[in-house]
């Protein structure tokens, strides 16, 4: 008979899964076995996936000197797991216990329960100096050499010290962003953000029943931003689901057309737009075959790499390879391109990704300029922007290591695109 579910038995079965086949934690955690968990057991056993995800490389620089040889991937996650469990401020002896037992109840790793015993005796014998001077988890192999060839290795360092810091959760406010803050007691951010200050059940918060705010990084708020005044605006807003951008541009009274490709996601920016009172017309479409005639204002929030999230989604770094990102980046161009046609002669495109990578980001904007002598990206006048997100070819650069005093913010970049002698938008 297979053992009853318990949360750390399926966060380690589903860290297996994460680091040894490359799945997302998404669709591991809607596996049939979470269901069998109560909700609270659910949440214990995702942030203990997460937790490890993020920790791992301090994990790992901890066990090493303690093992003589690599044990088999289970044994090791089962080891990294309760490392970070004791480290994040689990009991010794329960997080011991709990260890060896669950060595116990699989045939492979139960003749490993005196290693799994000895090793986390000693790591629970280390005191919080040692996890804090154990070195951040590194970015993959792939990724790294590209962001440092693009800022340097030392903003390499600081990004990677920002993903070891669990984020904090942003709202995007349909109205009065200053009352929600006070409310909510959070903070209300420069860009209009309000960041909350503590952890829990959001939908037991005032506000979420009543639909006054959904959660959004800061980073990305901004895009919607860049559109100025859209109230009364014909605005298409592409790849639009779950919808994060289509409650704001709903919210500031935009006549709003969301497409996306995928239905199910689309489901689910429905499920947004009826919890939150917003009203938006929806299309599930390829935005590259989309034709409803021309419109004031463009959002194209592409389809990406998602490195710019890392922080967020620490299981982005086992699930995602350099393969791919070419045919986003054609992909990108096709739905920039396709875009463009659409915009009415005044129009305002934004362009944005959740990426880290200059490709997805910097270089498409140059790619458009060389392409198109009709338009130009003129983004440093967007009221609201801190003049250093500039980059030299006019869009807006974010990285997870800015405002990492205040709690940082995700990855993202963003450019406004115009034709050129057209005013920008207020
Ligand atoms: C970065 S997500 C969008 C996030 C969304 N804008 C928000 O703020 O919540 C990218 C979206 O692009 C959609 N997508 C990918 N290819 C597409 C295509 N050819 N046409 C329309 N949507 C597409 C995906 O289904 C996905 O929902």
């Amino acid at each position: 008979m297979p053992a009853p579910a318990s949360p750390r038995l399926v966060a380690l079965d589903g860290l297996s899964q994460i680091i040894g086949e490359g799945r997302m934690l998404s669709d591991v955690i809607s596996d049939p076995v979470w269901h069998e968990l109560t909700p609270p057991e659910r949440a214990t056993a995702q942030r203990l996936m997460s937790e490890t995800l993020r920790y791992l490389g301090r994990a790992d620089h901890l066990l090493t000197p303690n093992l003589q040889r690599q044990p088999p991937l289970r044994v090791m996650n089962l080891l990294r797991m309760a490392t970070v469990e004791y480290m994040t401020g689990g009991a010794a002896h329960g997080v011991v216990n709990e260890a060896v037992k669950l060595a116990g109840r699989n045939k492979k790793t139960a003749p490993m329960k005196g290693l799994v015993n000895a090793v986390l005796r000693k790591i629970t014998s280390l005191d919080a100096t040692a996890w804090e001077a154990a070195p951040d988890t590194m970015l993959p192999k792939w990724l790294r050499p590209k962001l440092a060839k693009a800022w340097s290795k030392p903003v390499v360092a600081q990004i990677e010290r920002a993903h070891a810091v669990p984020p904090p959760v942003d709202l995007s406010v349909k109205l009065d962003a200053a009352g929600w803050a006070e409310k909510l007691g959070g903070t209300l951010l420069s860009t209009g953000s309000v960041r909350l200050s503590v952890r829990g059940q959001l939908s037991a918060l005032p506000g979420f029943d009543s639909g006054d705010w959904w959660v959004q990084d800061a980073a990305a708020a901004l895009p919607v931003q860049l559109l100025g005044d859209v109230a009364g605006k014909r605005v298409l807003d592409i790849c639009a689901a779950p919808g994060g951008k289509t409650m704001q541009l709903a919210a500031k009274g935009a006549d709003v057309t969301a497409l996306d490709i995928s239905e199910a996601r689309m489901a689910r920016l429905i499920e947004n737009l009826e919890r939150t009172k917003l009203t938006a017309k929806t299309v599930v479409a390829d935005a590259l075959t989309y034709d409803d005639g021309l419109f004031d204002a463009i959002l194209l929030d592409a389809p990406c790499s998602a490195t710019g999230t890392i922080r967020r989604h620490p299981d982005l770094p086992y699930v995602k390879t350099q393969t791919g990102i070419d045919e986003l980046v054609k992909l990108q161009r096709a739905l920039i391109t396709r875009a463009l046609q659409q915009l009415e002669p005044h129009g305002t495109l934004v362009y944005c990704t959740c990426s880290l990578l200059r490709e997805e980001g910097e270089d498409q904007m140059k790619w458009l300029l060389s392409q198109d002598d009709d338009f130009e990206i003129r983004t440093a006048d967007a009221v609201g922007l801190d003049p250093a997100w500039i980059s030299p070819e006019g869009g807006v650069r974010l990285r997870p290591d800015y405002w990492s005093e205040a709690g940082g913010m995700d990855g993202f970049y963003m450019a406004r695109v115009q034709r050129k002698g057209k005013p920008s938008p207020a």
